[in-house]
């Protein structure tokens, strides 16, 4: 698969947060598609740390990168002696990754350092070297605004979806201050597929909903899920925005979706189609104050200023998974 003109052989890649989901996909693309790339990936991978809400604070595992060629370096965005090994390169691109990217995380101090602090130190390397900055944002800068989620209308609900907020108020603020750097935030929406399973309960619910449907257990959703929408997007179709978003038409914060919601019913009816099972489904309360019923992208600037196009439905996305969904049903995400 090729996203757009770019020859990244001999450019030097600096992917920030690249064991974890995201990161470690774009890595294993740049290592397939361009040999002569120089890949690094920057990443603290996982300790056993937890946060208060008992998930890791980290998710990098390196399981994400086996038969990954190019530089690893183990190392904290939030230190400047780790951050200082990356001195030594001088970078073409930089796609910053690394993040807490848990929206249940409460504790407002580590986010904002781990994901707006560091930042800036990204922003200095990327200035450095001029190198292009493209820099992962989220859907969560929209809070429970309703739909269609438009760039420029933002209202986020908890500290993850401020910190991506504040990312991008400094990623406009960089760009007016120095217009011949390219920096572009990517506000991704629901995004699945292969090497998400690390992210434990974090993961998206198509793999979680797969494992419990292989359980022989009927999937679990909330009451009236035929009427709780999100806007899915594969990675496939992630790591294409990642790709455009190298040459944009202009530098910008871009939604990351498909523009097409479907509701968490059909998620799980789709599985059930693929792994050929018929248990029904069990319905709960949902325990969330402020949840959010219905995500649908606009993806009109994205499709002009990036020539983003999604081309993977969520029939596709969730039939091409499933062999890897099966194969990781059972695996322990430690
Ligand atoms: N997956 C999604 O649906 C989604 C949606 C919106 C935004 N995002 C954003 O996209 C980016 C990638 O998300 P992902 O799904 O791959 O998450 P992920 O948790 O799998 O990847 C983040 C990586 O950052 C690393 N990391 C965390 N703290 C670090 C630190 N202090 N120093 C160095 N590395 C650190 C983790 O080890 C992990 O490998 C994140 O910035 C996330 O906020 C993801």
């Amino acid at each position: 698969m090729m996203n757009n003109k770019i020859d990244f052989n001999n450019k030097t890649i600096l992917i920030t947060g690249g064991a974890g989901f995201i990161g470690s996909n774009l890595a294993i693309y740049f290592q397939e598609n361009f040999p002569k790339s120089k890949i690094i990936v920057f990443d603290c991978f996982r300790s056993d740390e937890v946060f208060q809400n008992g998930n890791l604070k980290s998710f990098g595992h390196f399981k994400n990168l086996i038969g990954f060629n190019g530089d690893i370096i183990c190392g904290n965005i939030n230190n400047n002696d780790d951050l200082s090994q990356l001195n030594k390169y001088k970078f073409d691109f930089i796609f910053h990754h690394a993040a807490i990217s848990d929206t249940r995380v409460y504790d407002q101090e580590i986010i904002m350092k781990t994901n707006v602090n560091s930042f800036y130190d990204l922003l200095k390397i990327a200035l450095k070297d001029q190198a292009v900055m493209v820099y992962a944002s989220s859907a969560a800068t929209y809070g429970n605004l309703p739909s269609p989620q438009t760039v420029g209308k933002e209202n986020p609900e908890n500290p993850y979806g401020f910190s991506k907020y504040a990312m991008d108020k400094i990623a406009t603020k960089y760009s007016n201050e120095y217009p011949d750097l390219t920096i572009v935030g990517l506000r991704f929406f629901n995004v699945y597929g292969p090497r998400e399973f690390y992210k434990a309960k974090t993961s998206s619910m198509i793999i979680q909903l797969g494992h419990q449907i292989l359980s022989g257990k009927a999937p679990r959703l909330f009451n009236n899920s035929n009427k709780i929408l999100r806007d899915f997007v594969s990675i496939e179709d992630v790591i294409q925005a990642n790709i455009k978003a190298c040459k944009p038409k202009n530098n910008g914060i871009y939604n990351i979706a498909t523009g097409i919601p479907r509701s968490f019913q059909e998620v799980a009816d789709i599985l059930q189609k693929e792994l050929k099972t018929n248990l029904g489904t069990e319905y709960f309360a949902n325990p969330y104050d402020g949840y959010q019923y219905h995500t649908q992208a606009d993806i009109s600037s994205s499709r002009k200023n990036l020539d983003f196009d999604p081309k993977i439905t969520l029939e596709e996305g969730i039939s091409s998974y499933i062999p890897e969904i099966k194969r990781l049903y059972g695996e322990d995400f430690s």
